[in-house]
Parts: C-alpha cells; structure tokens; sequence
C-alpha cells in the first residue's frame, strides 16, 4: 500500500497536505525514502495485530519520520562522499530538529504521535541510538517499529554513496547482523514481524 498522496483519514489535521508538500519539494529523495519507511512500518504495525487507526498514525509517523532534515543543507543530506564528524553529528540532529517542527505545529493526539516517532526512530533497542541512548522498551512501540522500517528502507534504497541491496540480503544482514550491525539494536519481536510480513513488504516496495 504505497501511499502517492497525503492519506486523508484524519482531514482536521490541516498540517499534514502542507508538510507532505514541503518535504517532497525539499528532497525527493527524502520524500521516496519517508513513503518507503511509512509503508514498511504501516505493514509490521498490521502484522502486529495493530488496529485500524493506530496503523494510520504510524503511517503518518513513517512519512514525516525524517522531517527534521528539512533544516539540514542538500549539499550535506546528499553528499556523495564520507561525510566530515561535524557533518555527521549535523545531520544526527535531525531528529531533535524532527520534534521541534512537529511541536510547532500544535498538541493533538496525532502530532503527539507522529512527534515522538520524530524524535526517536533512531533510538536502538541496545541503547546505543541517539538522542537521548534510550534502551529496550523504555523506546515507545511506534519508535521502536519506525528504527526498523528505517533500516530496512535505507538498505534497500540505492543512494549517491551506496548501492542498492535485495529485499534478502536486507533481511539476512538484519537479523544474523555483520561487522558493521547488530542485531541487538533491534527489538527481536518487531524483527519477527518484519520477517513474518517480508512478502507482503517486498510486494508493496517493488509494485
Ligand atoms: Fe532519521
Ligand atoms: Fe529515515
């Protein structure tokens, strides 16, 4: 279920039509990798026995996950080359830079949602995530499914300095883990789902 347009299930939330249009005006690539991480989450939230509206709102979560790199300069997100350490730890803001946006745009249940999974989706289950090195379940749920539907997408993804990689290999290198990821920073029951909805999730990235 790749979503081309802003999902209408919740139309008093006049934010969402705008943010979706500044962010896809921003960065196509961000705006393709955000439908991407906001399918694949949609899908482990189903596999999880999520209802109905609790899979909009992570939807919504997945699409605006990264939107704090909307205050980070193209040159930086795009470039085809090692970044330097001030650069990287830029772009690592970008979750704080995440929240402060969805913050500013009011407290309803839904920002509330959708700001937490901005401000943490790259928490990991070890600990050893950022911003705040939250562990284990301490991670809220929604935050915990969009760290893996984050990973799964960006390795899946061609970008200007990596290749592409299969669905498989994806799967493979997440849950055996290799020299550069373990899979301790994943919550091994939402890596279960992620496995249980593979074919369904390799159906919808690859429609
Ligand atoms: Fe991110
Ligand atoms: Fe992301």
């Amino acid at each position: 279920m790749p979503l081309s347009e802003p999902p209408d299930a919740f139309p008093e939330e006049g934010w969402v039509a705008k943010l979706w249009h500044e962010q896809q005006a921003y960065d196509t690539v961000l705006h393709r990798h955000s439908l991407r991480v906001s399918t694949v989450c949609s899908l482990i939230a189903r596999e999880m026995g999520w209802s109905k509206p609790e899979i909009v709102k992570i939807q919504l979560a997945g699409q605006f996950h990264d939107v704090g790199k909307l205050d980070i300069p193209l040159e930086i997100l795009n470039a085809p080359r090692r970044l330097t350490p001030e650069e990287r730890t830029l772009i690592e803001r970008h979750s704080i830079f995440g929240g402060h946006r969805i913050r500013k745009l009011g407290e309803t249940p839904v920002l509330g949602f959708v700001e937490e999974v901005a401000l943490h989706h790259h928490e990991r289950f070890d600990g050893t995530g950022y911003p705040d090195k939250q562990a284990g379940r301490d991670i809220s749920e929604p935050s915990r499914i969009a760290m893996v539907g984050d990973v799964y997408s960006a390795l899946w993804e061609k970008r200007s300095y990596k290749d592409a990689m299969s669905h498989d290999d994806v799967l493979e290198r997440m849950i055996k883990g290799d020299e550069r990821m373990s899979p301790a920073m994943f919550d091994p029951e939402i890596l279960l789902a992620l496995k249980s909805a593979s074919p369904a999730i390799r159906a919808a990235l690859t429609a």
